[in-house]
């Protein structure tokens, strides 16, 4: 202990339960203090530790993850065309890579870790930021647990169907969803460590995985496609009707959701006015093209109809590659991916929750470190008791749509907040100022994402307006009675 008040100690001791991914090597030899409740530590002290290197992988690993096995039936579905559904994927690419510039500015302006709260509380007060980490902790990191390992289960279903004739149950799926999330907490639950090292090998395995599916497709396309797909004119078949592609590219986005994820770390990067664009950038690129190459060998392999209507494509991707044993070996491929992001958005998700408490903005003991794991079990284990009940209460679509609604609503409020803050505060010190253009293209395509999804599934978007507005009485009966989760007031 380097300072009579500890302070040191705490500050090691922060870092290492704020370790994301697998950024950073965890040492077991630093000093076990006794801790009950929140650290208090200044966001700008934090260290800066995470590279470029660390900060791209970070991306990619939240990234990919179910999407790019559970979007492809209905993208080219909505879309009718090979061709119309490989520029969905790419026009998501770019508006993700759009979304992430946006966010490289808020970050690099407003360098605090800990994701959107800072940026909508400055450029729209403290409601508005209150309601985005409400909602975020109730509904958008549980929903999007559910969400992907739902997609996980169905495929270890699918396994199972196959090997035992039993499986596919929908109350099968949910059972095995709910045993992942449990598995996968009470890891996170125990061990920053382990949870790092499971990341870091999952990462690894699926930019390998897609690697290999997009060489087995040039090999195809290279031997002779055994399918017409680029036989024929690739945007035979093209939708004209314009939600159509709303619906598409909604599908695609949430293949590319995560790119957000390195705003919860901006304030331990390395010279982030420099690397937060740059590793946003060349993760999303990265993302694009495998998941463009990926298509490109679905395509090669299969013929379009069974991509679009295949609800677990990798599996026919594999049976049509390697005949009985693929429909094990990509499986099984799918299942990593999707574990990996599991593990990512398990580990980020608690950690936003425990720097949101951290900061007052949620109660206290989601802020807890025990000291015996030196992990967040707190804000850990709300996450998946949240995750399960979404499993248990809603369907897949239900639940894309909801997520989809809750976190385009925040990305929309959070870039429009960049144009609001151009104005009010036009001298502030920006040091990544992106080019105007981005805000703006963002900022319309997100709001009419938005306004199709109320049109397109209107009970959803109720009940995921009621979830924001929920928190509305709690944030004034917080201000009115001075209930202070931050020592002043919400
Ligand atoms: N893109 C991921 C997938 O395809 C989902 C990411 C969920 N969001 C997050 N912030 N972790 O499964």
């Amino acid at each position: 202990m380097n300072n009579p008040d500890g302070s040191e100690d705490i500050e090691l001791l922060f870092n290492q339960i704020s370790d994301t991914e697998s950024l950073f090597e965890y040492d077991d030899s630093l000093p076990q203090i006794p801790i009950s409740h929140t650290l208090h530590r200044s966001e700008t002290e934090l260290d800066k530790s995470i590279t470029i290197w660390n900060g791209l992988g970070l991306i990619v690993g939240v990234i990919i993850g179910s999407g790019i096995f559970a979007s492809p039936g209905p993208i080219v579905e909505y879309s009718g065309s090979v061709g119309g559904a490989l520029c969905v994927w790419v026009g998501a690419g770019f508006l993700s890579m759009c979304g992430g510039l946006c966010y490289a500015e808020l970050g690099t302006m407003i360098p605090s870790s800990g994701g959107e709260h800072p940026y909508l509380k400055r450029a729209y007060g403290a409601l508005p930021a209150f309601l985005f980490s409400w909602t975020g902790i109730l509904a958008g990191r549980p929903g999007g647990i559910a969400i992907i390992t739902h997609t996980c289960a169905e495929y270890i279903s699918k396994i199972l169907e196959t090997n035992s004739g039993e499986g596919n149950s929908p109350f099968i799926i949910k059972v095995l969803a709910i045993s992942i999330i449990c598995v996968i907490t009470f890891i996170n639950c125990i061990s920053t460590k382990a949870s790092t090292r499971v990341q870091d090998f999952m990462t690894t395995l699926k930019i390998c995985a897609l690697g290999y599916i997009a060489a087995m497709g040039a090999y195809f396309l290279y031997k002779g496609s055994p399918t017409e797909n680029f036989k024929r004119p690739i945007f035979e078949g093209s939708s004209s009707y314009p939600g159509n592609y709303a619906l598409a590219i909604f599908s695609a986005l949430w293949a590319f959701d995560g790119w957000n994820n390195l705003n919860v770390v901006t304030g331990e990067l390395k010279e982030p006015s420099k690397n937060l664009p740059r590793a946003i950038i060349g993760g999303t690129v990265l993302v694009t093209i495998c998941y463009f190459t990926t298509n490109i060998a679905y395509f090669a392999v299969l013929d379009k109809t069974t991509v679009a209507h295949s609800t677990t494509i990798g599996m026919d991707f594999g049976k049509a590659v390697f005949g009985s044993v693929g429909s094990s070996i990509i499986p099984l491929i799918v299942i990593i991916s999707t574990l990996g992001a599991t593990n990512a958005t398990v580990f980020t998700g608690a950690r936003v929750t425990f720097i949101t408490s951290q900061q007052g903005h949620a109660p206290k003991f989601l802020s807890t470190i025990y000291t015996s794991t030196r992990t967040p079990a707190n804000a850990l284990i709300l996450q998946a008791s949240l995750s399960m009940l979404y499993i248990l209460s809603g369907d897949y679509k239900v639940l894309v749509n909801l997520y989809s609604f809750i976190a385009w609503s925040f990305y929309f409020l959070c870039v429009f907040g960049i144009l609001i803050l151009r104005m009010t505060e036009p001298y502030a010190e920006r040091p990544f100022k992106v080019w105007l253009a981005f805000p703006i293209v963002f900022s319309v395509a997100s709001s009419a994402l938005v306004a199709f999804s109320i049109w397109e599934a209107p009970t959803q978007a109720l009940y995921a307006l009621f979830l924001i507005c929920s928190g509305i009485p709690v944030y004034y009966v917080g201000y009115r009675f001075n209930v202070t989760w931050e020592g002043k007031h919400v």
